[in-house]
């Protein structure tokens, strides 16, 4: 059924099929029509930050930014599902087009830029929903907030979706939001880390309940750079890190259509690249901190080598764009 609708929509630019899908998720996930991708898939347990999933495959970021379509991906069986990257502010994102498929390498580039309707928009979505299970919710900052004060913007999303995550994502590892990258580093991820852990702490006691902090981090980061960061955020007590987001190396795709375009590449041809960073990255946190694998992973070999390198869960995106949501039943049956 997935390849007869993907063959059409494939025929469509990449951000028309994408709204397009957005859409008729959130019209169909509380009627009948859900049917045509609700799935059962067997459970399989993990317990992770103090959390249990009902199984370690999760939706990535990006592709429900605005949390509009969560029953939708919950029916599809995803044992969690992580929505956003949401700003404190709605921002419109780069111009269009900036969304662009690589067919050959199951891939995507993307410059979408965090457009989004804002965090208040994403948390009247959240409890509208039904779900019960694990919500990631993933935050970011605005455009025009300037790098020095990125932490005001992660504080301002951290207050505002505390109650309703079940983890949260801070993201500095989008490629589309200049200088974005500059805070995985030094003392810029230092003060981040810093401002956000004391006001999780804060939180914690007006809720009377912890939410786990994971931070994402791009694949295009050296080994030095790597064990750099690690240690931050072992030292900050991050409670996760989720590796990777999209790269803007290109020697991927080179020759290919579209390889040109400027922004985040990636899907399938992203396996190694991300694998190489979860490897190095598990080998320096030798179990201090655990691990979401995400990138490239395209099948359930390429599944079970991510976690086998020292991933406690793993995402996907692009591949569910590829392949539908039978992947994620492929996936769950073979790890
Ligand atoms: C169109 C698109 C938009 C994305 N938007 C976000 C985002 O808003 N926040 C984020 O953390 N990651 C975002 N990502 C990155 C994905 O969450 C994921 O880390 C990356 O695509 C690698 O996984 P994949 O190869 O399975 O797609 C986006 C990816 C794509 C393709």
């Amino acid at each position: 059924m997935y390849s007869v609708i993907q063959k059409l929509l494939f025929t469509q630019d990449a951000e028309w099929s994408h709204d397009f899908s957005i859409n008729w998720l959130r019209r169909s996930q509380n009627n009948v029509l859900n049917n045509i991708y609700k799935q059962k898939i067997e459970d399989k347990p993990v317990e992770v930050f103090g959390i249990t999933f009902k199984n370690p495959v999760g939706l990535a970021a990006g592709l429900d930014k605005n949390g509009e379509c969560i029953d939708a991906f919950a029916a599809m069986g995803f044992g969690f599902i992580e929505i956003g990257t949401v700003t404190p502010k709605p921002q419109p994102g780069n111009e269009k087009p900036r969304m662009f498929r690589l067919p050959a390498g199951q891939a995507i580039i993307n410059r979408m830029g965090f457009n989004n309707k804002g965090v208040d928009n994403l948390i009247e979505n959240v409890k509208k929903s039904k779900y019960t299970g694990v919500l990631g919710i993933n935050i970011g900052k605005n455009k025009d907030t300037p790098e020095e004060e990125a932490l005001s913007d992660y504080l301002i999303c951290l207050n505002k979706v505390y109650n309703y995550a079940s983890y949260i994502t801070v993201n500095i590892s989008s490629p589309n939001t200049p200088g974005l990258r500059n805070l995985q580093h030094g003392k810029a991820l230092d003060t981040l880390l810093t401002g956000l852990k004391s006001r999780q702490k804060e939180l914690e006691n007006e809720y009377k309940k912890y939410v786990p902090i994971l931070v994402k981090i791009a694949p295009d980061l050296t080994d030095e750079e790597i064990v750099d960061m690690s240690n931050s955020l072992i030292n900050a007590g991050i409670d996760g890190v989720i590796a990777t987001n999209t790269t803007l190396d290109r020697d991927l795709v080179k020759g290919q259509k579209y390889a040109e375009q400027s922004g985040g590449l990636s899907g399938a041809v992203l396996c190694a690249k991300s694998q190489a960073v979860v490897s190095k990255l598990s080998d320096h946190i030798a179990g201090r901190m655990p691990v979401v694998g995400v990138g490239g992973i395209h099948s359930g070999s390429s599944a079970k080598e991510r976690i086998d390198a020292g991933s406690s869960l793993i995402q996907i995106y692009s591949s569910l764009i590829y392949q539908g949501p039978k992947l994620i039943k492929e996936i769950v049956e073979s790890i």
